[in-house]
């Protein structure tokens, strides 16, 4: 049966919660302001970004009995909450992922857009979206309103004629883009860094955490990287980013096969340009997974992981302890766990609950550095 209910909608596999919502007021205003665009198009017009668990996609294909999706989300949770949502309201053929590429945006006439974080990202988005998208394309981009900054409407002022904003509703507000200025230099990402201090040159697509730069935290698990599980066969960088812990980490012990693995599409094509430009291709393995899904129980000897402490835009600690977790299972007894966080989340229980015997090996007065042994 082909029909619609914002009530239907799951973030499965993502977390759920009584706080965490499937649809925000963000997607009802896209849907509401795109109405009259989304009853005009034709099969294949029509370009989704950033859908968070398919609301906007299952809406367009149920209400608007719209084919021809085309679908772009950056984490792997977003496209399996999407397929699983579309499949409930039997539109799961009315759409198609795509990475974020040119087979995404190719003459594309109307294209929605839940806005993302970072201006590097949207600076990406709009890169594309003017390069490739139909020159008549219509852009709906939408966001909170707290999370909204004039340098949007500054990255949107350099790929389209005509930017204006939407009045705000429950908090939310849209830019609508028209008249793309097709670039003619090459894509602005990915970017590079050498870090001479890592000996280590940095990738980053747009929406990859942080940039090419090295994080705090990150930099702090670093220093502990030689008293990390000596003989360790397989390691692995559980949410790798750009891949930085894992390039660091094959580097240095030439014996040792990592793998490098996050759910976000621009991490892990971030990660993947920065293992080849360091020649490690042959010692990583990158692979875009939830909280390794697909890797086996007891497999591993050695976890790094900076783990997310934002889910969203909110901070939810759930996100942390799905990592947590996860390590706890794919470990061998007596694997390590070597994690980074604020000090003041206090991860230590959790992690001597969800992994095993879990001691500070640095306590500062921002980060902890902790070790915790696969019982
Ligand atoms: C704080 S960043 C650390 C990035 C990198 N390791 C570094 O140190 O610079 C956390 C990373 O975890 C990833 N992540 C969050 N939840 C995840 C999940 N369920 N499965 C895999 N990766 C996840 C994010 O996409 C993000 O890249």
């Amino acid at each position: 049966m082909t029909g619609f209910s914002f009530e239907q909608l799951r973030r499965f596999p993502d977390l759920e919660a009584d706080n965490l919502y499937a649809v925000d007021a963000t997607d009802r205003l896209l849907l509401d302001e795109a109405d009259l665009e989304l009853a005009r198009s034709a099969p294949g017009d029509v370009v989704i970004i950033g859908d968070h668990f398919g609301a906007l996609t299952v809406a367009a294909a149920g209400r608007h009995h719209l084919t021809g999706i085309r679908v772009f989300q950056d984490p792997v949770t977003g496209e399996r909450a999407l397929a699983a949502n579309a499949e409930r309201a039997g539109t799961a053929s009315n759409y198609r992922s795509h990475s974020l590429d040119r087979s995404l945006l190719d003459n594309a006439k109307l294209v929605l857009v839940q806005l993302p974080k970072s201006l590097a990202e949207l600076r990406e988005l709009a890169d594309l979206i003017a390069r490739y998208a139909d020159p008549a394309v219509t852009v709906f981009l939408g966001g909170r309103v707290k999370h909204m900054t004039v340098g949007m409407n500054d990255v949107l002022g350099e790929y389209f004629g005509s930017v204006r904003a939407s009045l705000a509703r429950q908090k939310s507000r849209l830019l609508v883009a028209t008249e793309p200025q097709r670039p003619t230099g090459k894509p602005p990402f990915p970017v590079e860094r050498r870090d001479e201090g890592l000996g280590l040159t940095v990738c980053a697509y747009g929406g990859a955490f942080g940039g090419t730069a090295l994080d705090a935290g990150t930099a702090r698990l670093l220093s502990h990287l030689d008293r990390m599980r000596p003989g360790a066969g397989l390691a692995i960088d559980l949410g790798c980013g750009t891949g930085i812990l894992a390039s660091a980490l094959a580097k240095t012990r030439p014996g040792v096969a990592v793998i490098a693995t996050d759910r976000s599409a621009a991490a892990v094509a971030s990660a993947q340009a920065t293992v080849t430009a360091n020649g490690l291709a042959d010692r990583i393995v990158v692979q875009r997974d939830d909280a390794m899904s697909q890797l086996a129980d007891a497999s591993a000897d050695l976890i790094l992981c900076n783990p997310p402490f934002h889910l969203d835009t909110s901070v939810h600690a759930g996100a942390a302890l799905k990592l947590f977790e996860a390590a706890g299972r794919v470990l061998r007894p007596a694997g390590e766990l070597w994690t980074v966080f604020n000090s003041h989340l206090g991860y230590r229980a959790n992690l001597q609950r969800l992994v095993g015997e879990t001691r500070l090996v640095e306590r500062g007065s921002r980060f902890s550095v902790a070790v915790s042994t696969r019982s």
